[in-house]
């Protein structure tokens, strides 16, 4: 087999980690780049050698040369662009979210059957961290016995970027899809991704996107602008699933908190473990509890490497070496979640699922 020929689609802030990654890997060559901002397509395209630079994705996709592409849009095209690709015979690297809603996850799962052989990967990075790897071999030989809590938190005390991040249109809204869905699915994967049973949330927008404050920098999109933000500001929720375990989350992009958190935890009836900020493992031996540390070189996600191992693993996928451990499914079943929140927030109670 040749070198897989990659096209990226939507050439910002995170194509950056999907651009090196590949640069990276034997088996790439980085063949296209597609921006609906062609100077911003053109400049990727010069920076890592790609032959060709689109304005639209239809005109990448038409091109038989490219067998895969990573999409980095903002949420609203996902499912679009998915639907194209692997109707166009391309595998895909989609980022996180999946989509927007659950109809849009079901209409890419319908073309991920019909596209027989070609795999779809979606871009749940925390599951390749090494952290997340190293526990999982842990839970997987049966240290931690039978995962029945897991608590995720990611609070921000001021960190709404902006732009497209903060357009519900665009995004599908705050940092419940933008950054519980990182934390949610850690702990679903660990956890066995159990079936989800019912779900009680609550969604605030309390404080907005504090434009005012002063004197405390914070990421902003590129498009950032003070007075359009129709996103909630602090999203919790409490998670059933069919096997009786639960799941409490609390995500922020603002909140009159000390600090920047982040805080992601599993309990099994044998054993628990702190992923973030720093791998941890509790076990009890001979009437005592012990915390253990494992010895590896980043004990919290190690950004670069998660990509790493993200992209390299969706190229084995291609080559047929193995197969995807981030597949749509697990996308749709996150996107219940998600919208669960949102619905049960909106209607004031507990939401169940059949
Ligand atoms: N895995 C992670 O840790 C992680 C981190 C950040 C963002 N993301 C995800 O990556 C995606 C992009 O986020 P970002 O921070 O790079 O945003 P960004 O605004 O920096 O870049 C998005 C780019 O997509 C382009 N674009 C939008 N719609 C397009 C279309 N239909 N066709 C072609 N180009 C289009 C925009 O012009 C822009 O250049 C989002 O889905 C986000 O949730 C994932």
């Amino acid at each position: 087999m040749g070198k897989i020929k990659v096209g990226v689609i939507g050439a910002g802030s995170i194509s950056e980690m999907h651009f090196e990654s590949y640069k990276n890997n034997n088996g790439v060559e980085i063949y296209a780049v597609c921006d609906l901002n062609e100077q911003r397509a053109q400049e990727k395209a010069e920076k890592y050698g790609a032959k060709k630079h689109y304005k639209n994705y239809q005109e990448l996709l038409a091109d038989s040369e490219i067998d895969a592409v990573s999409i980095c849009t903002w949420n609203n095209s996902h499912a679009e662009i998915s639907i194209a690709a692997l109707n166009a015979g391309k595998h895909v690297l989609v980022e996180k979210p999946l989509c927007k809603t659950i109809e849009e996850a079901y209409e890419i799962e319908k073309a991920v059957e019909r596209n027989i052989g070609k795999v779809l990967q979606v871009g749940f990075v925390r599951r390749f961290g090494t952290n997340t790897q190293v526990l999982k071999s842990f839970i997987d030989s049966g240290d931690l016995g039978e995962i029945y809590y897991a608590k995720a938190s990611c609070i921000r005390a001021l960190g709404n970027p902006g732009g497209w991040f903060a357009d519900k249109e665009r995004s599908g809204g705050g940092p419940l899809i933008d950054l519980g869905v990182h934390v949610i699915d850690l702990c679903w994967y660990l956890m066995g991704k159990p079936k989800v049973k019912s779900i009680s949330g609550n969604t605030y927008n309390k404080l907005g996107n504090r434009a005012n404050v002063e004197n405390k920098s914070f990421y902003k999109a590129a498009d950032y602008e003070p007075d359009k933000n129709t996103v909630e500001d602090l999203a919790n929720a409490i998670i059933r699933f069919e096997n009786g375990a639960s799941l409490m989350v609390d995500v922020s992009f603002t909140l009159h908190a000390k600090e920047e958190s982040i805080a992601v935890n599993v309990f099994g009836d044998k054993g628990g473990a702190e992923i973030e900020p720093q791998l941890q493992i509790v076990t009890e031996k001979n009437n005592t509890i012990i915390n253990s540390t494992p010895q590896i070189d980043s004990l919290s996600f190690d950004f670069h490497k998660g990509f790493q191992n993200e992209i390299d693993h969706f190229i084995s996928c291609i080559k047929g070496e193995a197969e995807t451990i981030s597949p749509v499914q697990d996308g749709v079943e996150m996107m219940k979640i998600l919208v669960g929140v949102y619905e049960s927030s909106q209607k004031g109670k507990e939401i169940y699922f059949e």
